[in-house]
């Protein structure tokens, strides 16, 4: 037993085997809807990237950056040589498979552009017409914003603060600081938007 855990690989396998056993009791207990099957796995994948991306993003936020002056200097390395470039690895995939699946799901819904716009396209007599589009549209800007943060200033700043890869071998202590500032700033700005996307997208469906 101590050997299956200890392989990641395998208790991923595993714990989507189980539940795809509870697929077996959905289609059992409520007979299976092609459509509405479809569209639960798409928003499933989108959560669970979500889970992926805004988990990491508060392991940054609530451990690793208040944590970081207390580690003794010769620990650092641990942190920045190894856990964040992985942690940032999951994190930035995480975002895109939250963002891909998104979108997807907002197609599926036919409320793409009606979300985007936050229901202006649908005129501005009476707005907002759909009210749940308002609310849809909030949390997918936020989280659109929060996406390019991640993939245009957060990342591209840990390559350089990190070194992540070796891009940046001769980059200066205080262009590394630099770097490193901005990541923090932007992770920080993302830490902030992430509750109100969450409620935009709950409330979407259930308040609205
Ligand atoms: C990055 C851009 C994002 C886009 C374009 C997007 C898009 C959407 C859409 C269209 C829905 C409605 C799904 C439906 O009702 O079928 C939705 C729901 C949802 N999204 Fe997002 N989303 C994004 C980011 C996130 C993030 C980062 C999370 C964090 C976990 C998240 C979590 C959720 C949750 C929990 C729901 C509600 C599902 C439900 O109540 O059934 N989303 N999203």
């Amino acid at each position: 037993m101590a050997a299956f855990l200890g392989n990641l690989r395998n208790v991923v396998i595993a714990s989507f085997v189980l539940a795809i056993l509870l697929v077996g009791v959905y289609c059992t207990t409520q007979g299976y809807d092609g459509p509405a099957f479809e569209l639960f796995v798409l928003r499933f994948l989108h959560i669970t990237c979500g889970v992926m991306w805004i988990g990491l993003l508060w392991y940054f936020n609530f451990v690793q950056i208040p944590t970081m002056p207390k580690v003794p200097a010769e620990l650092k390395g641990g942190v920045t040589g190894y856990i964040a470039p992985s942690a940032l690895f999951w994190f930035r995939w995480g975002a895109m498979g939250t963002i891909l699946f998104g979108i997807v799901l907002a197609l599926r819904n036919h409320c793409l552009v009606e979300a985007y716009t936050l229901d202006l396209s649908e005129g501005t007599a009476g707005w907002p017409m759909v009210p749940k589009y308002l609310a849809i549209g909030i949390g997918m800007w936020l989280g659109t914003i929060m996406w390019f943060n991640v993939w245009f200033v957060i990342w591209p700043n840990q390559q350089k603060a990190l070194n992540i890869g070796g891009k940046y071998p001769a980059l200066a202590a205080d262009q590394k600081a630099a770097a490193a500032k901005t990541a923090m700033v932007f992770s920080r700005i993302n830490t902030l938007l992430s509750v109100p996307m969450l409620f935009s997208m709950v409330a979407a469906g259930h308040l609205y």
